[in-house]
């Protein structure tokens, strides 16, 4: 049998959960390189926890012979609290109410973390990105299948924001201004920008921000975009768009949590 090998003082495996897929990396939480090659499997026809599970742990496979057994972060698609999924947007319904972090735990037999999933992207741009050294209200918002939100004061995050369900024109924003719209209704930048600006200008009439930063796959394209876009707000593309999650998932994942978390809270303590 093979050895781990010698690693940083902080490491820790990134997972990031999505509706098509599910990827995940060792991180060096010094620099945010990643250690390892980047795997990426399917996520299971329906998004059921079971399967979900079951193909996370065929991803880490290989990955724990050569690394040991270390801490894993996994960010998701939903609201996160206390180590239980309590929504499910563009997944299975099953994940309300679970106990998803003692359920990995138990699985794969590390300390895990469950994160939101563009709480752990506003995160890594705190740590390695675009937010790093920023004072004041940050606001990041992914634009994908869905619009996730990150909430931010002097780098710390205030969790489940879930500003892509604010009501706009009477329908949930995200709707009609994730990424998925402009690909659904085959828009052009401009008739997409219209609906971004008015989600930004709410978002900005809202929080006031000192900076916004635009994540998700589409924020590699940010030049044909952004500069539509009048706010009094400066906003700026993520630094970290495919590994966002990975980097933030696995960073919270080091930051301390371990096994024997989900304990309640004892009561008058
Ligand atoms: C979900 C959020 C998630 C976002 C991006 C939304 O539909 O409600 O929890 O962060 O999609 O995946």
């Amino acid at each position: 049998m093979t050895e781990p090998r010698t690693l940083p003082a902080r490491t820790a495996i990134g997972i990031d959960i999505g509706g098509t897929g599910i990827k995940g990396a060792v991180v060096d939480l010094g620099t945010g390189e990643l250690l390892s090659d980047r795997r990426k499997v399917a996520t299971p026809d329906g998004a059921k926890p079971a399967d979900i599970l079951e193909a996370t742990d065929r991803m880490l496979d290989g990955l724990r012979e050569e690394f040991g057994a270390l801490p894993v972060g996994v960010c998701f698609p939903a609201i996160v609290k206390g180590g239980r999924t309590l929504s499910a947007a563009n997944i299975s319904d099953d994940w309300i109410g679970l106990p998803a972090e003692a359920m990995f735990e138990e699985r794969l037999q590390v300390p895990i973390h469950f994160v939101n999933d563009a709480d752990a992207a506003g995160h890594a741009e705190v740590r390695f990105g675009a937010a790093r050294g920023r004072s004041g209200v940050v606001l990041l918002t992914t634009l994908g299948t869905g619009i996730g939100s990150a909430l931010l004061h002097n780098g710390v995050l205030v969790p489940n924001t879930e500003l892509g369900h604010l009501e706009i024109d009477g329908q949930g924003a995200e709707k009609g201004a994730a990424y998925s719209a402009k690909e659904r209704e085959s828009l052009s930048w401009e008739q997409w920008a219209e609906r971004l600006q008015r989600y930004y200008s709410h978002l900005e009439l809202l929080f006031s921000p000192d900076l916004f930063i635009v994540g998700g796959g589409v924020s590699k394209n940010y030049a044909d975009f952004l500069p539509l876009l009048h706010l009094q707000t400066e906003i700026v593309p993520a630094v970290h768009r495919n590994n966002a999650g990975i980097l933030g998932a696995a960073d919270l994942a080091a930051a301390g949590h371990g096994l024997g978390k989900h304990a309640a809270p004892v009561a008058g303590a």
